[in-house]
């Protein structure tokens, strides 16, 4: 057994394979406080509510935060920023601690592997990602684990690419990042993350047309499409205009950031998008066209879409961290199989 985890600004997201099956554990890296009282206590107890209660607050963490932030009238708040722990954040350590073990369980034997998602360090600020990394792995660890950390780019190549033997480039449009790994056979060759996903499309979106930042998400999470057709001085056409504008500023980064020597000449790259902020309609299409109208040092092959771009990053490690567990017993059947040769 083996398992692989999503750490992601917004969502945390497990993946085990049971049979032929790959079965994901999903909940929301948030939380709400709120004042203990006889009515939080009973609503708490007679639910499966993931919750602490520390001296006179109680947290509420994960899917149900939203819920209770609502009924108490509260705002929810957030473990991560950018990708990375949220500095501004001081609950964020045992809340990130709980949703975690909630959604890798415990392990089924120990010294499990487990292969979890880091970002590259952002070409685009000074946030350093290695606090946040040995964090994680920690939990992890002190769990029972033996975690390995895997870049979230190089995570969609491994759950998105093994058809084209790994390699290509893979971009995750997350909430707080936007990852990009360009790999050559298994081997990462170039990656960079960038400090603007989904939440910098949010924030820009609401300040430009005055509107409060939750307002905007919910409108571009339920029927939110990148046609251009519709709302300009709306929300929506603020949605699209910053959406381009995002897709531009990663492509942009690409171009600085790949040489021609990392691709071998003649060779055509295949492109994944993937990650919440890739779901809209029209998302990958317009993706397509700003990189084909771009000057990239290699040629394209063609751009196309996770099947399930909330999941592959998760994916994506579970499949390193099976092989990985693999390894061992393959090297020993392999020297078997020689110490039987040589005795021929
Ligand atoms: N249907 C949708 N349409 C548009 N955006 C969506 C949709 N569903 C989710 N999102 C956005 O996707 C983002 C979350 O995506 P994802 O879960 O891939 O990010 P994450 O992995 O948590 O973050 P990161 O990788 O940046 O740390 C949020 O900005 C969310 O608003
Ligand atoms: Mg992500």
């Amino acid at each position: 057994m083996a398992k692989g985890l999503d750490v992601g600004t917004m969502n945390i997201i497990s993946a085990q394979q049971e049979g032929n099956e790959t079965v994901f554990v999903q909940q929301r890296n948030s939380f709400v406080e709120i004042e203990y009282s006889d009515m939080a206590e009973q609503m708490l107890s007679r639910s499966d509510v993931l919750h602490i209660r520390k001296d006179d607050k109680v947290y509420v963490v994960g899917d149900d935060a939203l819920n209770f932030a609502n009924i108490f009238n509260k705002e929810t708040r957030r473990p991560m920023k950018h990708g990375i722990l949220s500095s501004d954040e001081k609950s964020a350590i045992p809340m990130m601690k709980l949703i975690i073990e909630q959604v890798v369980g415990s392990p089924s034997h120990p010294n499990e592997k487990i292969y979890f998602s880091t970002p590259a360090d952002p070409i685009d600020s000074d946030l350093s990602t290695l606090y946040h990394q040995k964090t994680i792995e920690s939990f992890l660890d002190d769990m029972g684990y033996d975690a390995e950390p895997i870049n979230e780019g190089m995570s969609v190549i491994y759950s998105e690419l093994a058809d084209n033997d790994f390699t290509g480039l893979g971009i995750s449009f997350g909430a707080g990042m936007t990852n990009v790994c360009l790999a050559y056979y298994a081997v990462p060759v170039m990656k960079f993350s960038v400090a603007r996903g989904g939440d910098w499309v949010d924030e820009q979106a609401a300040q430009a047309t005055g509107t409060p930042v939750d307002k905007v998400t919910s409108i571009k999470e339920e029927d939110f499409e990148l046609d251009f057709t519709t709302d300009v001085g709306g929300v929506e056409g603020a949605l699209s205009i910053y959406y381009e504008n995002l897709l531009d500023y990663v492509i942009e980064n690409i171009q600085r950031e790949v040489d021609e020597e990392d691709v071998e000449e003649g060779l055509d790259v295949p492109v994944v998008v993937t990650g919440g902020t890739s779901s809209p309609k029209g998302f990958t299409k317009l993706f397509e066209r700003h990189l084909e109208e771009a000057n990239i040092p290699f040629s394209i092959s063609g751009v196309s879409h996770a099947d399930e771009p909330m999941y592959s990053v998760a994916r994506g490690g579970l499949v390193a961290a099976r092989s990985d567990e693999e390894q061992p017993q393959q090297e020993a059947d392999e020297e078997e199989a020689e110490a039987v040769e040589a005795e021929d």
